[in-house]
């Protein structure tokens, strides 16, 4: 940083995620400056204007030839992993949107890139700090779960709520070739809800898919990039602690919004489940069991209606959750009261992680061996389902 106060981050790709996110590193007390690299000119210069962000670049060749501190990488979800690598390798802290990438040698790029250049790496993982996540971390690190049985986690979430809106902001005429993306190449969100809670690993895996039957030309093998043909996958893992965790990623699923990214996790003392309108805590007391869904909400609206109606693309409802009683909001810079927040409460947190995690130089939550736990077990489950469901082994890229 030469002597400066603070960081300067450009951010990778100012699409519908990216926005969320650019007021909020503009608004952190250690952050100096945000510039934006955009492919496409037309939204490199609106989104600019509309974040009052000076200066911008075209590529991430130039971002990475300027001067800043760290880039954000907020591009499409295919491809983070050889972009983080890039950045790395040219000296820059990396924050990354999930996943952190998509095949097993993108993920070893990766983690290489991260031990040999000793730059921060962080997964922009939202699950982190969603409630229930919080919740079950803090009674597995009170011991209330006892020892680690089985664990059930899952993103459901119907095309039709969002996605063709998605893929065609960025995709162009060809978008359906990358909105055919497989399920279970996004299971960061259901598997980090285990993996932060236990600390554990998956390590093996044997995955089932459904052979997409809608009449939208998506799931179509031959028009996918990735020749996919499944919409719905469920894994099955044995985790490195003796226990069994199911994983469901579904894309044609019948099921309204609120909890689409949800967990539950049993214990050999203790439980946690959780289904549309029910989180619950339970033991082999019934006069233990509580209701934890009052403690658990999310209340306020952070981001104004006039600024949701600025968006480029229709939201979830989830992009405006404002922040829980289990949430530890006395952490955050003051600069960020009343800005947007995101999924859950994560998105200042995950914010606020990575700057302090730059500045500091020790290593972030979510690191690049965490981003690998979370999103390898995905990567050789989809595998496995592309195999009939043959058992597969999970690879372990260790802990740092
Ligand atoms: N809960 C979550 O963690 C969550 C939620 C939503 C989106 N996401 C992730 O955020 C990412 C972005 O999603 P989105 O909906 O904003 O996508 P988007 O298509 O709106 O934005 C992506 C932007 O990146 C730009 N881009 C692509 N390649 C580039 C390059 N080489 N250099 C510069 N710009 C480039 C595109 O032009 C586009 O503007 C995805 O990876 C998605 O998985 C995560």
């Amino acid at each position: 940083m030469g002597g400066r106060m603070g960081l300067r981050i450009g951010v990778l790709g100012a699409g519908s995620f990216a926005s969320s996110f650019i007021p909020l590193f503009k608004a952190h007390p250690l952050v100096e400056e945000v510039c934006i690299a955009e492919v496409m000119p037309q939204r490199r210069a609106e989104q600019a204007q509309r974040f009052g962000v000076q200066r911008t670049y075209a590529s991430l060749d130039d971002l990475c030839e300027s001067d800043v501190d760290a880039v954000a990488i907020f591009t499409q979800r295919w491809l983070h992993g050889p972009q983080a690598v890039q950045a790395l390798r040219a000296r820059k802290h990396v924050y990354c949107a999930v996943p952190a990438a998509i095949t097993l040698d993108e993920v070893a790029a990766l983690v290489a890139a991260v031990e040999q250049t000793g730059c921060i790496y962080m997964s922009g993982e939202t699950s982190y700090y969603y409630p229930v996540t919080l919740y079950c971390r803090e009674r597995w690190r009170r011991g209330d779960f006892g020892r680690f049985v089985y664990a059930e986690a899952e993103y459901l979430h119907d095309m039709s709520h969002g996605f063709y809106d998605a893929y065609q902001h960025s995709g162009g005429e060809d978008w359906k070739r990358t909105a055919s993306f497989p399920p279970m190449l996004y299971a960061t969100h259901s598997t980090s809800m285990v993996l932060s809670v236990t600390g554990a690993r998956l390590t093996h895996v044997s995955c089932m898919g459904y052979v997409d039957r809608e009449d939208d030309g998506v799931f179509q093998a031959r028009a996918s990039l990735w020749g996919n043909d499944l919409s719905n996958e469920t894994a099955l893992f044995r985790t490195s602690d003796g226990g069994m965790c199911r994983v469901n990623e579904f894309r044609r699923v019948g099921l309204s919004g609120g909890a689409s990214v949800r967990m539950s996790l049993y214990g050999t003392r203790g439980s946690f489940e959780e289904q549309t309108n029910a989180r619950v805590w339970n033991t082999l007391s019934v006069k233990e069991q509580q209701d934890v869904r009052e403690l658990l909400e999310c209340r306020g609206v952070p981001v104004p209606e006039a600024e949701r109606s600025r968006l480029p693309v229709p939201l979830q409802e989830d992009f405006f959750k404002g922040i829980s009683a289990v949430h530890d909001a006395a952490r955050l810079p003051v600069t960020f009261a009343g800005l947007p927040n995101g999924h859950y409460g994560s998105h200042q947190f995950l914010v606020c992680d990575f700057v302090e995690a730059v500045i500091s130089g020790q290593q972030p939550t979510n690191n690049v061996w965490d981003a690998a736990r979370y999103c390898v077990p995905g990567i050789v489950a989809h595998d496995s389902a592309t195999r009939g469901g043959q058992l597969l082994e999970v690879p372990d890229f260790g802990n740092g």
